[in-house]
Formats: C-alpha cells, sequence, structure tokens
C-alpha cells in the first residue's frame, strides 16, 4: 500500500530530515515517492545532495503531485504553511502534522479543501530509528488514513495510537522526554566523573545503562518499581543510592516536569 505513495514532507528541519532518512534507508519509499518543501534554499540543496529526492521552496509545485503532506515546520510557521496549502488540497490527500500545540482542529479551520487530518507527536530518537512516536484522528480521518500513519511513522521507531485530546500530555512526555533524559545521563555522568571515571567512560556508562534499563522495561512489561526491586539488595549500594534520589525528591521533580511541559503545550499559539 504505502509503495504507491508519493509523499510530501514541508519543513525539512531536524524531524523532518530524519523521516526522510526512515522512510528511504528502511526501504519504505523509494527517493522518487519523497517530495520536499523548505523555506531556506540552502536546506533545499542539501537535502536534494544528500537523499537524491526532489526539493523546492514553493509549495504549489509540489503539493498537487502528492497523496500525503507532513507538515514539519515549527509551531509558529503552521498558520502560514496552512494558508500557502489551502487553495490545493484536496479530501483525496491525507495531512500529517507534527507539530507540537496545534490542533488538528486549528488546521482543518484553515484548510479549505477539508482533507482528512492525522496530528502524530514523534520524538528526537527518529535520528536514529528510535522514536517514540503518539499519532491521533483529526478531522475527516478514517481507520485507513490512521493505519497509512502508522506505517509512516513505524519505518523511524515505535508508534502508538491516542485521542487528540491526549496530545499535550504526549508532547509533554515523550515528545520533550529525550531533554530530561539527556539531562539525567549527564548528571549521572558527572557523578560517575566525582567517583573517579573519566568523562568518556562515565557517559557511556549511564547512556548504556539508560538503554538496557529502557529495553529491560519494555520486553519485560514488568512493573518498573518490580525491576527496581530485583536490583537492589537489602543493606547494599543500590538502595543507598536509591535512598539519595528520593531525599532530592527525584519523582516529584520529573513528575513536575511533565505537568508543566503539558501545560506549556496547552498555550502553545497562544504565546
Ligand atoms: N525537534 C523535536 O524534538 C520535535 C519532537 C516532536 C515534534 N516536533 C515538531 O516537529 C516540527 C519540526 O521541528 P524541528 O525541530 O524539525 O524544527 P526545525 O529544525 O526548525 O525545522 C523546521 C524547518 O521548516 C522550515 N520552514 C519554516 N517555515 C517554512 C515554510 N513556510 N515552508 C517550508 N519550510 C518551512 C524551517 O526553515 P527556517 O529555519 O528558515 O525557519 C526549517 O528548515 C515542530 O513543529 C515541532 O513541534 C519536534
Amino acid at each position: 500500500m504505502i509503495n504507491d505513495l508519493r509523499v510530501c514532507v514541508i519543513g525539512v528541519g531536524k524531524i523532518g530530515e530524519a523521516l526522510v532518512h526512515c522512510l528511504i534507508s528502511k526501504n519504505i519509499l523509494e527517493s522518487s515517492r519523497i517530495l520536499a518543501v523548505d523555506t531556506l534554499r540552502e536546506r533545499c540543496e542539501y537535502i536534494k545532495g544528500k537523499y537524491g529526492i526532489e526539493c523546492s521552496s514553493d509549495i504549489s509545485r509540489v503539493v498537487q503531485r502528492c497523496d500525503t503532506i507532513i507538515i514539519a515546520v515549527k509551531p509558529k510557521d503552521v498558520r502560514s504553511v496552512a494558508e500557502a496549502l489551502s487553495t490545493y488540497v484536496t479530501p483525496k490527500q491525507l495531512v500529517i502534522t507534527l507539530a507540537a500545540g496545534v490542533s488538528a482542529g486549528f488546521l482543518s479551520g484553515i484548510l479549505r479543501g477539508k482533507p482528512p487530518i492525522i496530528r502524530a507527536m514523534p520524538n528526537i530518537a527518529m535520528l536514529v530509528g528510535e522514536s517514540m512516536t503518539a499519532i491521533a484522528k483529526g478531522p475527516n480521518a478514517s481507520d485507513e488514513h490512521l493505519a497509512l500513519a502508522q506505517e509512516i511513522f513505524s519505518s523511524a521507531g515505535r508508534v502508538v495510537v491516542v485521542e487528540e485530546k491526549q496530545m499535550d500530555a504526549v508532547t509533554a512526555l515523550s515528545g520533550s522526554g529525550p531533554a530530561y533524559i539527556y539531562t539525567i545521563i549527564e548528571a549521572l555522568s558527572d557523578g560517575g566523573v566525582k567517583v573517579g571515571l573519566e568523562r568518556s567512560l562515565a557517559t557511556v556508562l549511564a547512556a548504556q545503562t539508560t538503554l538496557g534499563a529502557a529495553r529491560m522495561v519494555l520486553e519485560t512489561k514488568e512493573h518498573p518499581a518490580k525491576l527496581k526491586d530485583m536490583v537492589t539488595t537489602p543493606g547494599g549500594t543500590t538502595a543507598e543510592g536509591l535512598m539519595q534520589l528520593e531525599k532530592g525528591k527525584i519523582r516529584a521533580v520529573l513528575m513536575g516536569a511533565v505537568i508543566e511541559a503539558a501545560r506549556k503545550s496547552e498555550r502553545l499559539l497562544k504565546s
């Protein structure tokens, strides 16, 4: 089904480029079936050279030739992209928006052709094919459209289907989440350096430990508390370390980060 598609990615910045890379490198779409649009001419030249795909700064030249249009510009630029798309998009095309804090209803209000809309929230790990992407049906979208979006984003990692009303929460947890984890990895590495390890070694230890612990949660499907208990010997080193985390209120801090990021996502277009 998907290899017959012609996909247009509007905005080939970090996320747009990562998606193009995943679609081509996982053999989901041939490069001739991906078209890109970006306002920056140098960016287009770079994308054309690296992936052998067509890239233009003129939306009207590209959009009518695509079945699926993926909007990957910053939230503040979505309105102008939607206005530029408005006269060209038809109900036969699928529009997928990746922008944080921009509802499918907002887009639908601008797009006169009333196409089906899917909202998706990936994360930056798309760069290494390990994104956590949540997708939700918007106006006029069917289960087939959702299945198509699922196939597209599966090329870049794991995909879950959610209700659109959950998107601010998803943005706050898995959209922003890599930044929280990088901070944790950096802090663990700092701790390693403090107890005498070389920086590069400490960072590898912290990062691989994060990766391994995450895979244990996903693959065993055990509650994280049970996995934590498995490695906590009574009176041992891990119990000592955990007590420091509790003293620093790490749970409340991380929960607070997700809560405040969700609030910010809710008011993103208003600020
Ligand atoms: N980065 C993440 O971790 C992440 C995670 C989840 C979701 N997202 C969402 O993904 C979207 C893209 O994020 P990003 O980090 O990839 O941003 P980015 O690196 O800034 O990429 C956006 C690209 O779109 C271009 N652009 C701006 N206006 C345009 C227009 N009218 N037509 C065509 N291209 C246009 C930008 O060019 P200029 O630089 O000239 O403006 C830039 O090259 C955002 O809406 C964000 O909310 C990002």
